[in-house]
């Protein structure tokens, strides 16, 4: 059981836009006791300073130095709790790396998240963000959500209905934010792979990959026809991600930096009768999802820089630090497209990316 509590500390590798920011306490805890046992010795201390819990950092942008506690969690484990013919529940550390989980679970030949592969990210954040990609969200294969309140240090579980999970959307996100620090996550995953191949392109992407003889998926692995397949898909997911999206090693950004905005099927088809190519997606009743990245991009904003802040040239969704940027740059930046977006299609984008204020 450890923590580990720094002074002023530094959150540059702590948030892969890549911004220089201070938070004045920096805390780093590996179960639920050492977290509730140093926050309540914090408290006695301090007093009650705002928190804020993270995972990898990629998907927040700190705007200043942050005047409380982050909090970051080190609880790993995989553990298989039950297993049927059909399907396995397996809980996992909210610490764990999202990725690295995946790749794990295929190799057991436990299948469903296959389409997320990559998706930078711990756990935890997952299931507080409701991570998404080509066409499933990580609260399809989500069981139960388990927590510690940050005020008593209570647990509290929740089953996958009662999380309020929407596009990019949680309880976490909202009524609860801030309030509970998640620690484990059950997932309810199956022994039988069902592909899910419906996102324009996979198919497409997955054909060609078979047809290369050297593939490396092909190569040596001694797993099961359907493991095989399993592994194909995340490679095919892999290879796309890397083609659209920049690496946060090489360019500071958070992926997708505005959610795609869900209008009426009135305001989509005013839309579409000045633009019949625009994407567009059922969304429910009466509800349709624009492509936020069309939007931008038809607003003249891919590949435009505002100082040291960018749309990105390939995916004009991705906002990036072009080199010593500061959140209120990126942020600057985001507020002009806004403005812009709304001017022309009359549809304000809401961030995507959680923005951490310096109060
Ligand atoms: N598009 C453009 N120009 C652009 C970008 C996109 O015209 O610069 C068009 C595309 O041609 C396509 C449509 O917009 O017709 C949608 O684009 P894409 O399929 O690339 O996906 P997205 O809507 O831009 C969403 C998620 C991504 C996720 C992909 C794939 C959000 C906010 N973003 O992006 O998630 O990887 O779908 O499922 O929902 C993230 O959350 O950080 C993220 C990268």
């Amino acid at each position: 059981m450890r923590t580990d509590l720094t002074f002023d500390a530094p959150l540059l590798e702590l948030n892969t836009f890549g911004i220089q920011a201070k938070a004045r306490m920096l805390l780093t805890y590996d179960s639920e006791t050492a977290l509730c046992e140093r926050l309540a010795a914090i408290r006695r201390q301090y007093g009650n300073l705002p928190m804020l819990h993270i995972g990898c950092g990629s998907n927040l942008l700190f705007l200043g130095d942050y005047p409380g506690i982050i909090l970051k969690s080190a609880i790993k484990g995989i553990r298989l709790l039950s297993e049927t013919q059909d399907e396995v529940l397996v809980e996992v550390g909210a610490g764990e790396v999202c990725d690295d989980f995946i790749a794990y679970a295929i190799q057991q030949g436990w299948f469903g998240m296959e389409n997320l592969s990559l998706i930078p990210g711990q756990v935890g954040a997952a299931a507080v963000q409701n991570i998404g990609a080509y066409g499933v969200e990580v609260c399809d294969v989500i069981h139960e959500v388990k927590g510690i309140s940050l005020e008593d240090g209570s647990t509290h579980l929740w089953k996958r209905d009662e999380c309020g999970y929407g596009y990019r959307q949680s309880i976490f996100k909202a009524e609860l934010r801030g309030k509970y620090a998640i620690t484990y996550v059950t997932f309810r995953l199956s022994k039988h792979f069902q592909p899910k191949l419906q996102y324009g392109g996979l198919v497409k992407a997955i054909e060609e990959r078979k047809s290369l003889s050297n593939s490396p998926v092909s190569e040596g692995w001694g797993g099961s026809e359907n493991t095989l397949s399993a592994m194909l898909l995340r490679q095919v997911i892999i290879d796309i991600r890397r083609a659209k999206l920049p690496d946060p090693k090489e360019q500071g950004n958070a992926g997708s930096f505005f959610k795609n905005p869900i209008v009426t099927k009135e305001k989509a088809d005013q839309l579409l009768a000045d633009y019949p190519t625009m994407p567009h997606y059922p969304a429910g009743e009466g509800k349709v999802k624009l492509a936020a990245g069309w939007l931008i991009e038809q607003a003249g904003w891919k590949g435009k820089s505002l100082g040291p802040a960018a749309v990105h040239d390939r995916q004009a969704l991705v906002l990036v630090n072009k080199g010593g940027a500061t959140g209120a740059d990126i942020q600057k930046l985001c507020e002009a497209i806004r403005k812009d977006v709304a001017e022309r299609f009359g549809t304000l984008l809401e961030p995507e990316v959680n923005l951490v204020n310096n109060s």
